[in-house]
């Protein structure tokens, strides 16, 4: 059985019990087996004062050592993370229910984010030298790290999203804070794990378990520098709203989608299935990048939905680690996420999409939080219709059709959010202008709208971020870059000067 035992919060290079002083508890349930209770924890606000100042204590070392210094570290968490991969998954798929090969793939990225950061990322904050930039003037760019960071994870991916945050804040000499989701605690505290086992001197990283009020404790505190969230649109604004006019906090949110797939009337629709039962139903639709609407040319409609829906009734939902055979999916996360399902799809009925599957609650061997992959079908998608704005997070799509290619980009481009889209067709010319009038941060071609490089920018427009992109662009938010002009022509005459006195 793996073993799940929360250790605390974690500061000065130190696990700290909350149990002594519980202000209040959280339980976790298995969402795969409701009857398993995975942990539980005592919650300890006076630990937010604790873990910002161990953060500024570490900070006044880490931010001296140099750019190799820091990397060296980052080898060592690597290969611990290596050794420990296969425990990260299991937490993984306990905790949020994604299946266990899923959650082996999420445990990779960890590791191969390491090799991300120390070359493509760090690229980006090396020193850079621009000769003569004015007259007999070289110019120099240094970054410095902004300051102690708060880094607040989702549950989706407990440890690959936070922990891209996270690496590339400390390379650039930042100290952070780490406030996971409360619903994926044991997941992300083996990440911390690993850091102290890789000798991170104290204070440099830290942890803390919490509710919302921890995180409005730590975020609004002046010694917060930056502030690096992955989560939903309301809870972004929230954060926003409690940092309000201080200027000297950097915030770079990473929020939610509506992400359409168009497929034209040339794709190649045997690929297409794969790509989309991907896009619309890994990870149980939660994802942010998630195909929640697909819109079809109309002259491939017919032959589009049947097989679309064939390939969605062969997908296994079932336990993430106990099935017989391995499923495509697990449940949602908690009872309010198949809530939010239920109503959600509900309100699409009254607002026009017909079910093609009907969405519904699975009774499987376990008890949990189960849901079948759902299609709709819509008529019309229009901007007034609430279903057609809203993000549910969870495995549905509504499927529309469409005539020219501008009237496709137009039903892309309705979504208040602007993070993922898709174009499956053979023309170059097609997905050129769906490239440029797609008002979206990740727009691919002929492959699904999930699983973003780390190699790339990976953030939104609109209602899905404030242009601070994560992946390969997030260090550029952890630093601030300092320009020097330098000359060694020590020739300036006092009589060059104009309107001086004589
Ligand atoms: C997410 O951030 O929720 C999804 C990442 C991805 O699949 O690209």
């Amino acid at each position: 059985m793996t073993d799940l035992t929360l250790r605390g919060d974690y500061f000065l290079g130190q696990f700290h019990s909350t149990h002594n002083k519980n202000d209040e508890y959280i339980n976790k349930i298995c969402p795969a087996d409701t009857s398993l209770k995975l942990w539980e924890t005592g919650i300890d606000y006076s630990h937010c004062d604790r873990v910002i100042d161990s953060a500024l204590e570490g900070y006044k070392t880490w931010r001296k050592l140099s750019l190799d210094e820091r990397a060296n570290y980052f080898e060592r968490f690597k290969s611990l993370v290596d050794s420990k991969i296969e425990h990260i998954a299991m937490a993984i798929a306990l905790e949020t229910g994604k299946p266990l090969w899923e959650a082996m793939t999420e445990a990779s990225a960890v590791s191969a984010k390491v090799g991300v950061t120390l070359k493509d990322s760090r690229e980006r904050i090396s020193p850079k030298f621009i000769k003569e930039v004015l007259p007999n003037i070289d110019g120099h760019i240094i970054y410095k790290p902004i300051g102690p960071s708060l880094v607040i994870g989702p549950f989706n991916f407990p440890c690959h999203l936070a922990n891209g945050q996270i690496l590339s804040a400390l390379l650039s000499g930042n100290t952070i804070i780490f406030k996971p989701s409360e619903k994926t605690i044991v997941s992300s505290q083996i990440l911390i794990e690993c850091f102290h086992d890789a000798g991170f001197p104290p204070g440099v990283v830290n942890f803390i378990n919490g509710t919302a009020h921890t995180t409005q404790a730590i975020l609004k505190h002046s010694a917060i520098k930056g502030i690096f969230f992955t989560g939903s649109l309301a809870v972004g604004k929230k954060i926003l709203e409690a940092v309000g006019t201080d200027v000297t906090k950097l915030v770079a949110l990473e929020l939610g989608g509506k992400n359409t797939t168009i497929v034209h009337k040339d794709a190649n629709l045997d690929h297409a299935m794969v790509e989309l039962l991907r896009s619309c139903y890994l990870t149980s639709g939660q994802r942010c990048t998630s195909t929640s609407m697909i819109t079809v040319h109309e002259d491939i409609a017919q032959e589009f939905m049947e097989k679309f829906k064939a390939a969605t009734e062969r997908i296994i939902v079932d336990h993430p680690t106990k099935a017989k055979s391995d499923p495509f999916m697990g449940p949602v996360i908690d009872e309010m996420a198949k809530q939010k399902y239920l109503d959600s799809l509900e309100l699409g009925k009254k607002h026009g999409a017909q079910a093609i599957i009907e969405n519904k609650e699975l009774e499987l061997e376990f008890e949990g939080y189960y849901v079948n992959p759902t299609i709709y079908f819509m008529d019309e998608v229009k901007k007034s219709n609430p279903y057609t704005q809203e993000e549910i997070f969870a495995p549905h799509v509504t499927v529309s059709h469409f005539k020219n290619i501008e009237q496709a980009i137009d039903i892309a481009n309705i979504t208040e959010y602007g993070l993922a889209a898709a174009i499956f067709t053979n023309d170059k010319n097609i997905y050129q202008k769906a490239l440029n009038e797609i008002d979206a941060g990740i727009i691919n071609l002929n492959r699904s709208t999930v699983g973003a490089s780390s190699r790339l920018p990976f953030g939104g427009v609109k209602n899905s971020g404030n242009y601070h992109p994560a992946a390969v662009s997030m260090i550029d938010h952890t630093v601030s870059a300092a320009a020097s002009l330098e000359t060694l022509d020590l020739s300036s005459k006092i009589e060059d000067v104009k309107g001086l006195r004589s």
